[in-house]
């Protein structure tokens, strides 16, 4: 699929079909995190995927009940150890957060192109999700996607005009 047109098409999906994902799908879209960008290369990802119904179900729980995480046939949890990953990103932070939400972004994309539907999810309890899934520290968890078939198209949730977000050579 061209680029530009799953980059339209890309939407959060918030109902899903039970259909499982078949693996070659699931790991051509795993193979689109583990080729993503990082500061300096760290790759200090973990990319979780969970099948059992009981694990999808306490994700619920831990996302604010957000239910139809527990739709698809997988949620997917990106991780990101920020001991190991770049120390000095722009001199202010570490990189752990961008080089996971740039992996799950990724992700989300070559989804696209398998014919299946994510939703990032935020809002989240660090520390549930942590039990749930035996994330350990230094571990720092970036966000969740369900990733199955989904149920419906989305919802075209409009964005601003290029010209309010563009400032040529300068701010
Ligand atoms: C950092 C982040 C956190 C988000 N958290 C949630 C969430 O917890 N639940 C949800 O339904 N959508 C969540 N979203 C999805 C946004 O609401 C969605 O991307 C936005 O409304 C634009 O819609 P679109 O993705 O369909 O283009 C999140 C998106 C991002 C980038």
């Amino acid at each position: 699929m061209e680029f530009y047109r799953v980059v339209q098409e890309r939407r959060s999906i918030r109902s899903y079909l039970p259909t499982k994902v078949a693996d070659d799908k699931l790991v051509r879209v795993l193979t689109a995190g583990q080729l993503a960008p990082s500061g300096k290369n760290a790759q200090a990802w973990k990319f979780i995927v969970s099948r059992e119904a009981e694990l999808k179900a306490a994700l619920v729980g831990a996302c604010k009940g957000q239910k139809f995480i527990a739709e698809a046939d997988i949620v997917l949890t990106v991780c990101v150890d920020q001991t190991a990953c770049y120390q000095d990103h722009g001199a202010y932070m570490t990189s752990f957060a961008v080089d996971g939400a740039i992996a799950m972004q990724q992700m989300m994309l070559a989804a696209v192109v398998e014919g299946l539907g994510t939703c990032w999810i935020g809002a989240f309890s660090e520390e549930g999700v942590r039990e749930i899934l035996n994330v350990p520290e230094p571990y720092r968890i970036i966000g969740l996607t369900p990733l199955g078939y989904p149920a419906n198209a989305g919802k075209d949730r409009g964005r601003k005009e290029l010209a309010q977000l563009i400032k040529w050579e300068k701010w």
